[in-house]
């Protein structure tokens, strides 16, 4: 009967949400935090009364972004700006990245209290200047029609790595966004990686090198 039990409970564990199991005790899992608070979508999600900034998002947009990416060789007709970016999903990471807002600043805070602290200084926190992080916040199909040699077709590029699919809520879906590359609820691949990065693949992906 042991046995049964423990098949059973092994069953339910395979099945169930790949979701839940990947979220919960991750980095994102705010709840570890110490805090009365046990709930881990709160930080981010409400059911009731978030705002349209994403899915029933439960926060701000963070500390507005002051410098974003630009180079000589970058392949971009115009090279994305603050104002660009704000379209992105950046914000939304910043409301916790950018080292500054504090992880308790929700529009509908639950009845417990939340964690009463900013990200810890390290390389988690991106800061508000994104000219040294990877561009964002613009048409990779852009991109790629200037630079054709460089930079495999989206088409391709989906079809070899599928997670790289955007399209979130609303935007078109070859934008670049922190997205592109990450998935908030998942850190089965770490950290928080849509597609494995082994040998570069995800990089390679895109990146005809
Ligand atoms: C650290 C912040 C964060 C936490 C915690 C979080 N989410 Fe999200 N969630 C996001 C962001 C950002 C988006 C929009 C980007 C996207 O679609 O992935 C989103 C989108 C969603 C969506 C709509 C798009 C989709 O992926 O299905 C659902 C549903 C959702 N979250 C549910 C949840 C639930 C349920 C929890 C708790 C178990 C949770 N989220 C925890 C940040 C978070
Ligand atoms: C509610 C706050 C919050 C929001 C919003 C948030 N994060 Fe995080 N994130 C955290 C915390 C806390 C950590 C752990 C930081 C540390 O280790 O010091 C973290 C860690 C990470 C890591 C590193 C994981 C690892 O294993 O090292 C990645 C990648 C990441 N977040 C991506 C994102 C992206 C992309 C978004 C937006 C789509 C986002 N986060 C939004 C709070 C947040
Ligand atoms: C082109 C793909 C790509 C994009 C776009 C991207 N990241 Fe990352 N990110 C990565 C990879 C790959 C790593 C792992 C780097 C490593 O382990 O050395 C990473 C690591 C991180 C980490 C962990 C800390 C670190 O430096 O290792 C955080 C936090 C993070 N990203 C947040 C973000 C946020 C927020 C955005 C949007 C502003 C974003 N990323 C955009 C690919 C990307
Ligand atoms: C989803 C597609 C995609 C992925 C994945 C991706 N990149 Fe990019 N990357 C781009 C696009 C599009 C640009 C902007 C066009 C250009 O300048 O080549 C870019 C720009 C860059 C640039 C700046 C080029 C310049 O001339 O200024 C570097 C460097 C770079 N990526 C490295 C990486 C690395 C390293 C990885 C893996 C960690 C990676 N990229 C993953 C699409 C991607």
């Amino acid at each position: 009967m042991k046995k049964v039990l423990v098949l059973v409970a092994a069953l339910v564990m395979v099945t169930a949400p790949a979701f839940a199991l990947t979220i919960d005790g991750s980095k994102h899992d705010l709840s570890t935090y110490g805090t009365a608070n046990t709930e881990l979508c709160v930080y981010c999600h409400t059911p009731h009364g978030g705002n349209t900034l994403a899915p029933l998002w439960n926060r701000g947009t963070g500390t507005a972004i002051t410098k974003t990416y630009n180079s000589a060789t970058f392949d971009m007709y115009v090279a994305p700006t603050a104002a660009t970016l704000t379209a992105s999903d950046a914000p939304l990471c910043l409301s916790c990245h950018d080292g500054a807002t504090n992880f308790n600043a929700v529009t509908n805070p639950p009845a417990a209290a939340l964690a009463n602290n900013t990200m810890a200084a390290g390389n988690a926190v991106l800061g508000t200047d994104l000219s040294n992080d990877h561009p964002i916040g613009f048409s990779y199909v852009d991109a790629q029609t200037i630079a054709a040699n460089e930079l495999a077709l989206f088409a391709d590029a989906v079809t070899e790595q599928p997670g790289l699919a955007g399209g979130l809520f609303g935007s078109a879906a070859d934008q670049m966004w922190c997205s592109s590359c990450h998935d908030v609820h998942n850190n089965a691949i770490v950290p928080f990686l849509r597609v494995n990065n082994a040998s570069s693949n995800l990089c390679l992906a895109c990146h005809l090198k």
